[in-house]
């Protein structure tokens, strides 16, 4: 069963900028291995994550962020089964992006996640955009 987990979350302050470009290389590789795909936001200090995959991996790979001490005040918004089937036309690739600027990384995703996640498309649409301040 293909699941999502999505959640907002702030950094703590000792976390670097450098330790942040660690952090999403490592995020980015153990995703992919698991076919994993989402997106990973860095802004302003905050984190906003959307995990999508088999119900197990999804629900496996939270519970260590929730334990995570990289960051605090984590808020979940969607926690759910994705009853739409995946359409592997796209590269499934993990997608990490740490500052405001990169929309085109940002609009890749949104395309994608069009196909592969409708249901859900325009709440993680329109929060990305908030996210990312680009409306
Ligand atoms: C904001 C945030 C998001 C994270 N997202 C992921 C993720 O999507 N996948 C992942 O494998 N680890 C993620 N991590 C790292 C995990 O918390 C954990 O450190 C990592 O999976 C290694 O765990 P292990 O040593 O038990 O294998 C994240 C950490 C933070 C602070």
């Amino acid at each position: 069963m293909r699941y999502v987990i999505s959640y907002v979350s702030t950094a703590t302050s000792k976390i670097s900028s450098y330790d942040i470009a660690q952090l999403m290389d490592l995020i980015k590789t153990n995703n992919n291995k698991l076919n994993i795909i989402g997106i990973l936001i860095y802004s302003d200090r905050n984190f906003f994550q959307i995990l999508e995959g088999e119900k197990h991996l999804v629900k496996m790979i939270f519970n260590k962020i929730k334990k995570d001490a990289r960051h605090y005040n984590i808020i979940k918004m969607l926690d759910k089964e994705i009853k739409t089937p995946t359409l592997r036309k796209y590269n499934p690739s993990f997608t990490v992006i740490s500052d405001h600027y990169n929309q085109k990384e940002l609009q890749q995703f949104l395309n994608k996640e069009k196909t592969n996640n409708p249901e859900h498309f325009d709440s993680i649409s329109y929060l990305t955009k908030k996210f990312m301040k680009l409306t």
